[in-house]
């Protein structure tokens, strides 16, 4: 048995004071009743229901946000043993990351053990955007980024239309930073789009996927998502 604030906070909803506001304000509901009375303890079978949020206390899922750094691998073993995504995250829990980044690409990876959840972020008709800042060799042409937007052939495959932003050209070295945004996620997509337009990625980083993103997050930092943020990725495969 454990304190109905605690169990809240513990579940990731929200902090155990922001807990307290809730239940005093009658916001929250134990097997269908509103409870107001702050020490009332819990056990595991016990339904709760936060401003009508079913909270799931029964599951062990986990989800996480990771800012992936360069040279790391995003599948859950290695051949080869190089350094995977999983080893970076301090969990005995048997996680896995939802689609696959570059071994030199960095940014933005969810990772989780909730299968049919991850299943159905990964599936294209879901579209999910996914933006990406790719430094490029060469100055990009309007005309390129016409086609960009429109969809580029890459292994006999038209790609879906995509956002892209110049972010900015550098004619000394001959470079180009360009925002893009896709709804699909096919091997390699973000390079090969480029090289289908003639230019080759020199680098390339994932800063947001849906709502998401990494600011509060350094290179090889990770944190847990909140009871929200679950919800929200609940939300876009609804
Ligand atoms: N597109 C790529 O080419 N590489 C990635 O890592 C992600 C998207």
């Amino acid at each position: 048995m454990e304190r109905l604030q605690k169990v809240i906070a513990n579940l990731g909803y929200c902090s155990r004071r922001k807990a307290e506001e809730l239940i005093k304000d009658g916001k929250v509901l134990v097997n269908g009743n509103i409870v107001t009375e702050l020490g009332t303890k819990v056990k595991n079978s016990d339904t709760i229901e936060v401003e009508g949020n079913i909270l799931d206390n029964n599951k062990n899922y986990e989800y996480y946000i990771l800012n992936k750094p360069r040279g790391v691998v995003t599948t859950t073993n290695d051949e080869h043993g190089r350094k995977t995504v999983i080893d970076l995250i301090d969990t005995s829990t048997r996680i896995y990351p939802i689609g696959r980044l570059d071994y030199d690409t960095t940014g933005l990876l969810l990772l989780t053990n909730d299968g049919e959840l991850a299943n159905k972020l990964m599936h294209p008709s879901f579209k999910i955007d996914k933006t990406y800042i790719a430094k490029i060799e060469g100055i990009i042409s309007p005309i390129s980024i016409k086609k960009l937007r429109s969809g580029v052939v890459i292994d006999g495959y038209k790609t879906r239309s995509a956002r892209v932003k110049v972010k900015s050209i550098d004619k000394k070295t001959n470079k180009s930073i360009v925002e893009i945004t896709i709804s699909e996620g096919k091997n390699h997509q973000v390079k090969k789009m480029f090289e289908a337009v003639g230019h080759q990625v020199l680098k390339l980083k994932r800063e947001k996927y849906a709502i998401f993103d990494i600011k509060d997050l350094k290179v090889g930092e990770y944190r847990k998502l909140t009871f929200k943020e679950v919800s929200i990725l609940y939300s876009l495969v609804k």
